[in-house]
Formats: C-alpha cells, structure tokens, sequence
C-alpha cells in the first residue's frame, strides 16, 4: 500500500483531479466528512489529508509515501525528500511587497521589519542579498502587517494580485516562481518503487494530456 499526504486547503481540489486522472479513486474525499485517512476501494492506496506545512514531515519520517504540497512550504519547511514532479496547478509568486513609496527606500534602511508566513525563506533570500533584516513571523493576513505598521514589508504568496492591491501594496521584489510538486520519501522510493513509479507515471501521462490540450 502506497500513502499519499495531501495538503489541505488551496491545492486540495486540484490534487485530487490529478489523482483521479490518474486511476487513484478519490470518491470518498468528495463526500463531505471530518476524517483525515481515506482509503481506494482497491485498498492499494491510503490518503491522509494534513495541514500544508505538516506535508513535508510526514513524508520524511516515511509516514507518507508520497506528498503533494507547494513549492513554498517545501522551501520553507527543507526537508530531505525527492521532488519528483512540478505537478504545474496553484502556481503563484513569492515576492516582496510594501508600499508604492517604499519601493526606492527600503532596500537602503539600515533596519527593515519583514513580516512573513515563512521565516526561512525570507531569513535565506535576504542574507542573500547580504541584506540584515528583522524577521517577524505571522500566520496569515501578512499584508496587514505594513498597514499596521508591526513591518516595513512583507514576503508572502502572491496569486491573482488582489489582496496586495485591495490593500494599497506592489510587488517590490519577485523571489521565485511556485506550484504545487510531488514529493517521495527516500526509502520509499526504494522499497516501494514499482507502486511509486506506477503512481509517477500515470500522473505524469495527466500531466503531458493537459499540456497537449493547452498547446491545440
Ligand atoms: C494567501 C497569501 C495572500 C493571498 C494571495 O493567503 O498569503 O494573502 O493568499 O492571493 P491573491 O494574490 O490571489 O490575492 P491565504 O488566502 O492562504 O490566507 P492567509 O492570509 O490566512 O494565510
């Protein structure tokens, strides 16, 4: 049996319409319910539904066999895992932001607040730079924190744009690109590599199936 770890919240839809492209019968998560661990009919595969940030865990500790969760949590969370595939959906930005104004004065403050859901990131992009900043943890709503003053800027998860311009602020920097990959334990990989690689495979047929749609 192969257990897949899936985030919960905005990639969930998405990941189960790959899954289910791709064989795996996500006809129990559909039904609305408060469990956490569904099984396939076939009984070959077991889905445990975790908080985002807890994805990359569970697969390093080989309680999951395999996760689906975002790039940013995995950069943020680094963890020793495989990234086997960019599955291509929940794609956004990671950027800094802050007011218009802000955009030529900031990077010469000698001490800027950022505010972030995700401290190593930001802890990592601006040492970086050789950039000393304060780093202030949040756990959403980050764009309030230069609205309020608690930060100068922020770095955070940009997707259509809508809540930095409803809330008066600009992208003043793009750190990376993100979407939502496939991620494998490093036993499992060995121990279980025909299901996985079967698994890889037919998400990867999905994959090809959607990119030749886009094209014609
Ligand atoms: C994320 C992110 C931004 C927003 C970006 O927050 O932290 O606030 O979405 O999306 P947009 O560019 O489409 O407006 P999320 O919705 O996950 O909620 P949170 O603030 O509670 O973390």
């Amino acid at each position: 049996m192969v257990t897949i770890a899936l985030a919960k919240g905005r990639l969930m839809e998405e990941a189960i319409d790959v899954l289910e492209a791709a064989g795996v019968d996500c006809g129990q998560l559909k039904e609305p319910s408060r469990k956490l661990i569904f099984f396939t009919p076939d009984q070959q595969i077991r889905i445990i539904l975790v908080k985002p940030s807890d994805v990359p865990t569970y697969v390093e500790y080989g309680i999951a066999d395999v996760g689906i969760v975002g790039k940013d949590t995995l950069l943020e969370e680094g963890r020793l895992l495989y990234e086997m595939l960019d599955l291509k959906f929940g794609q956004c930005r990671l950027v800094v932001a802050g007011f218009p104004e802000k955009q030529d004065s900031w990077i010469t403050r000698s001490h800027t607040r950022v505010a972030t859901k995700y401290p190593n990131i930001a802890r990592n992009y601006f040492s970086r730079k050789g950039k000393a900043v304060e780093i202030i943890k949040l756990n959403g709503s980050v764009e309030l924190a230069p609205l309020t003053g608690l930060s100068d800027v922020i770095v955070d998860i940009v997707e259509s744009g809508r809540t930095l311009k409803e809330n008066g602020l600009v992208i003043l920097e793009e750190i990376c690109s993100i979407s939502a990959r496939l991620v494998v334990n490093r036993v499992s990989l060995k121990m279980k590599n025909r299901e996985i690689k079967a698994l890889i495979d037919n998400i990867q047929m999905v994959l090809e199936e959607r990119k030749d749609g886009e094209v014609n």
